[in-house]
């Protein structure tokens, strides 16, 4: 059995952060997305691993994840030229997948479920494919399934007016090498991709052994700012452990479960967690509350924010309104004119989302 996770893409819809990266690396709870399908993958017994990377993002990726010896996996780098559709990663990975079957992975997505029981039904029943499936509130927005009493895959439909059901394709699907005759008989969809579902259409109209199966956990697809604050909210929520490595001095107080990483210092600060604050950073006269992850040499300075996600090198210097609900890129710089302002004043990236309120 072999994985293969897609992590490359274009991630229009969490610019501006993937013009400069890629946003499977975008750190949720401070672990890459991308590191927690590694993990799941591998605990499902699964060590050859390969990931499907953009010519834009690859080198990123691959400095980031190494050749997998620190997941206890063989992880080997495909690249992709185009982001030509999910069945389309498959079709240029088969060199690497063989005649092997696996689980394809997207490497945006957070999937609670392990996956053990999964693969165990689909070798159980000489499946050619098993497609997981989570109940959602707004099936119009995914591709939906249509399933039988007995688990088989009827119909999939992509984002449907009239969902057959409220049961979304969750981003794992496993397959057997059945799947590379159903990628050669389909064509591009009218936006241009080679659909993954249209594949596995193919197979259920050939009549072969496709079912579907509910996850029992939950299941994030981090392709949106909200999206994947949600999934921080989720992470810290079941991850995080009481864990001070860093300075905190007598004035602080830490309330909850607080991660500081090494050699961060917390000056006066009162910290409400659930919060992870990773490596080298300043925190000084700030209130941080619940559901916020903090990267790398960050620099806090009388700041008040809470459900955000910080990333590496970010500062926040002296802003005397309470943060929420935000995502603040890579060395991202935000501070308050000195006395009440009169103007605002920006250098804001191309696709930036600003929100001001009195
Ligand atoms: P999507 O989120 O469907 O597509 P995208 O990354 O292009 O994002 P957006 O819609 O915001 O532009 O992709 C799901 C995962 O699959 C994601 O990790 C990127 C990856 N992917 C590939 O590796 N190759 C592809 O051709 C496509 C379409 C996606």
């Amino acid at each position: 059995m072999k994985a293969i996770i897609l992590s490359g893409g274009k991630g229009t819809r969490l610019r501006p952060l993937t013009y400069t990266g890629a946003k499977q690396l975008v750190p949720v709870a401070n672990k890459p997305i991308l590191w927690y399908g590694i993990e799941s993958i591998v605990s499902a017994g699964i060590t050859d691993i390969g990931i499907i990377i953009s010519p834009e993002t690859g080198e990123e990726v691959k400095a980031k994840t190494g050749n997998g010896d620190r997941f206890g996996a063989r992880i080997e780098y495909i690249l992709q030229e185009q982001p030509a559709g999910l069945a389309h990663a498959v079709r240029i990975a088969q060199p690497f997948l063989g005649d092997s079957p696996f689980v394809m992975y997207l490497g945006d997505n957070l999937v609670q479920s392990d996956l053990d029981l999964f693969l165990e039904h689909f070798h159980a029943n000489s499946l050619d494919a098993l497609t997981l499936l989570c109940p959602v509130a707004n099936p119009s927005a995914f591709g939906v399934a249509k399933v039988d009493d007995n688990g088989r895959l009827l119909q999939l439909v992509e984002k449907p007016k009239d969902p057959p059901s409220n049961l979304a394709l969750v981003g794992v699907y496993i397959f057997n090498n059945t799947i590379h005759k159903a990628i050669d008989a389909i064509q591009p969809s009218a936006r241009g991709e080679l659909e993954i579902t249209d594949a596995i259409q193919t197979l259920i109209d050939w009549q072969s052994p496709v079912e579907a199966r509910q996850i029992r956990g939950w299941w994030l697809d981090t392709g949106k700012k909200d999206d994947l604050l949600e999934a921080n909210r989720v992470i810290l929520d079941s991850c995080i452990d009481c864990q001070i490595h860093g300075e905190v001095d007598d004035q602080s107080r830490i309330i909850g479960r607080v991660h500081v990483g090494e050699g961060t210092k917390i000056v006066n600060c009162t910290i409400r967690g659930p919060v992870t604050i990773g490596d080298h950073c300043h925190l000084e006269n700030c209130f941080i509350g619940p559901y916020t992850s903090i990267a790398d040499r960050v620099t806090l300075i009388e700041a008040d924010l809470e459900h955000s996600v910080i990333l590496q090198g970010a500062k926040v210097d002296r802003v005397h309104h309470r943060i929420v609900d935000s995502l603040i890129g890579q060395r991202a710089y935000l501070t308050e004119a000195p006395r009440r302002p009169k103007a605002l004043r920006f250098m804001i990236g191309d696709d930036c989302q600003i929100e001001l309120s009195n």
